[in-house]
């Protein structure tokens, strides 16, 4: 029988570790190995059930190379169509706020893609903040939320876009392996039912939005209605949107454009 070739070997072992896109993560693992004893760890990483980006160091996302460090989340592909739609409603020189940044990849791509916009972006997690520095072109705070956000950006984000953590927690369990292996628990866990980190941005997004402004969040279609409801109760007129190819669901609001929000009741969304 031939000896199988070294290629040959390292995407026999990533099959052999249940990798099912076994051919083109050998192939982005070779490309990115600057030697023999490099690749070997990364192989041997990866069938060890690592995630591919924390392995390579980087993850792709609506077309920029995004930092991703071990121990931190991934940015999904799903996550692009909320970049999508904020960039329907984005200006040039806007004030965008990514919350709950991990890696920064919403930040990043909105930097990347509105004119002169000024980008902040807010984690909890220290890690996630180191990584987003080297992503984002703008300030990465660390902090619940709101808090580390400078005042004076009180009434004047156009757009606040976030991927909150939305897995209910009576579901974490059900997750892949390699999620809960290696993305933090703080990065998935949504509290009972998943909607409890959504609830307290909806809740304080009327503080920091211009007239006029909107938040984004991702959620699952399961919770839209409700992630919605959340929206109406904070004040913001809000609409659902999703997408069957990418299975992501957006909810946005909108803060009115004037003080007397109720007079606006029938005014457009977008
Ligand atoms: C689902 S991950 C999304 C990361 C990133 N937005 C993306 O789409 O790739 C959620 C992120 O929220 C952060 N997070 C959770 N609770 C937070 C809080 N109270 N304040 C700020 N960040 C928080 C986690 O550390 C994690 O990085």
């Amino acid at each position: 029988m031939d000896k199988l070739a070294p290629d040959s070997l390292i995407v026999a072992r990533l099959r052999a570790a249940g990798c099912v896109f076994a051919e083109d993560e050998a192939a982005l693992l070779i490309a990115a190995a600057r030697d023999p004893g490099e690749l070997e760890v990364m192989v041997g990483r990866r069938a060890g059930g690592l995630p591919l980006e924390q392995v390579l160091g980087w993850a792709e996302f609506c077309g920029l190379r995004i930092a991703v460090d071990p121990g931190i989340f991934v940015p999904r592909r799903r996550t692009e169509f909320l970049v999508r739609q904020a960039l329907r409603l984005a200006r040039p020189r806007d004030i965008i706020v990514d919350l709950c940044c991990g890696a920064g990849a919403i930040g990043a791509a909105l930097a990347a893609a509105v004119d002169r916009a000024e980008v902040h972006a807010v984690d909890i997690d220290p890690a996630a903040v180191s990584c987003a520095r080297r992503n984002v072109p703008g300030p990465v705070y660390q902090g619940d939320l709101y808090d580390p956000l400078p005042g004076r950006l009180r009434g004047r984000v156009r757009i606040l876009a976030a991927n909150v953590p939305y897995v209910p927690s009576e579901e974490i369990e059900l997750l892949p392996a390699e999620a809960r292996a290696h993305e933090p628990l703080v990065a998935l866990d949504g509290g009972p039912g998943g909607l409890d980190v959504l609830r307290r941005v909806a809740a304080g997004a009327p503080g920091w939005l211009a007239p006029g402004g909107h938040l984004l969040i991702e959620t699952s279609e399961r919770q839209a209605a409700q992630a919605a409801a959340a929206f109406a109760d904070s004040g913001l007129n809000s609409r659902v949107v999703s997408s069957a190819d990418l299975s992501a669901t957006v909810v946005i609001g909108r803060l009115a454009a004037s003080a007397s929000g109720a007079s606006e009741a029938g005014e457009e969304l977008a």
